[in-house]
């Protein structure tokens, strides 16, 4: 369903730099896929190509088949908020708006009715046991249960692929957990495409494959086995083998 062909960027500026060299990777539909490598690899610069929220230098991004970059600005704003599902590490709820009006807002964009969203709000706050908390504000909820809402809020409009930029990098270990479970959960439930960027190989471990790139370059790929345990192993071994500095990673404190 994704298909990231050849894709390089280069951030022009006084230095022009190059985050990333000659991307290639595919998304089958209802995959999860993980994308780890260390800090400053270009992980996030992927993630916004695919995103649509920046362009590849050369290259292209196909969704389905289409190239969401040659559509027009409004096409590509609507396509944006109909298709796609984004959970960042910020959470990026409004303060000003209950945990349920920041849920139904891509809803409220989009000019559906009252009850069509309350329906939907509280059926997906149901499946991410969000439900008791639906009147309160941000202040109110604890980050997991932001955490949470966020992905409600990501996931209302049944996206075609939901996009995650370190979505456990603000939790500690339990709420973290509790936060990959609910995608792990989403991903099988509703047959949700994922793409997980993360520098946090517990979080990592939740995804069916995971891709390493380091220096903006593909690294290698490694497959969830049997157990997640040794998945998670082979994720501390290979990011070991990249070198690199460890503490960019800092796997163990969340053992
Ligand atoms: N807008 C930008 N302009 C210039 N350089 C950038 C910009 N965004 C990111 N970079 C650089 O590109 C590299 C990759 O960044 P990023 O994709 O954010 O890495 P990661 O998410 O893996 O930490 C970094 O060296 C970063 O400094
Ligand atoms: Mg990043």
């Amino acid at each position: 369903m994704l298909q990231v062909n050849n894709v390089s960027k280069v951030y022009e500026g006084k230095v022009a730099f190059r985050a990333l060299s000659e991307i290639n990777l595919s998304i089958e539909k209802g995959e999860f896929v993980g994308i780890m490598g260390p800090s400053g690899s270009g992980k996030t610069t992927l993630l916004n190509m695919v995103a649509t929220i920046d362009e590849p230098t050369t290259g292209e991004v196909l969704i389905e088949g289409n190239n969401p970059h040659s559509l027009s600005r409004d096409e590509l704003a609507k396509f944006r908020r109909r298709e796609l599902g984004f959970v960042f590490q910020e959470f990026n709820l409004l303060h000003t708006l209950t945990v349920e009006e920041n849920i139904v807002l891509p809803l409220t964009l989009d000019g559906k009715r009252v009850k069509e969203m309350k329906q939907k709000a509280a059926a997906i706050a149901e499946k991410l046991s969000i439900s008791s908390i639906l009147t309160k504000r941000t202040h109110e909820i604890s980050g997991g249960q932001a955490q949470r809402a966020a992905i409600a809020r990501a996931m209302i409009h049944q996206p075609k692929l939901l996009l995650a930029d370190e979505p456990t990098g603000n939790l500690d270990s339990k709420a973290s957990k509790d936060v990959m479970e609910m995608l792990a959960y989403l991903n099988e439930q509703e047959k949700a495409t994922m793409m997980l960027v993360t520098h946090d190989a517990q979080a990592a471990s939740y995804a069916d494959r995971v891709i390493f790139i380091r220096d903006g370059k593909f690294y290698s790929e490694i497959h969830h086995g049997k157990s997640r345990q040794t998945f998670f192993q082979s994720i501390i071994d290979t990011l070991s083998l990249m070198g690199g500095d460890d503490s960019d990673f800092s796997p163990i404190h969340r053992q």
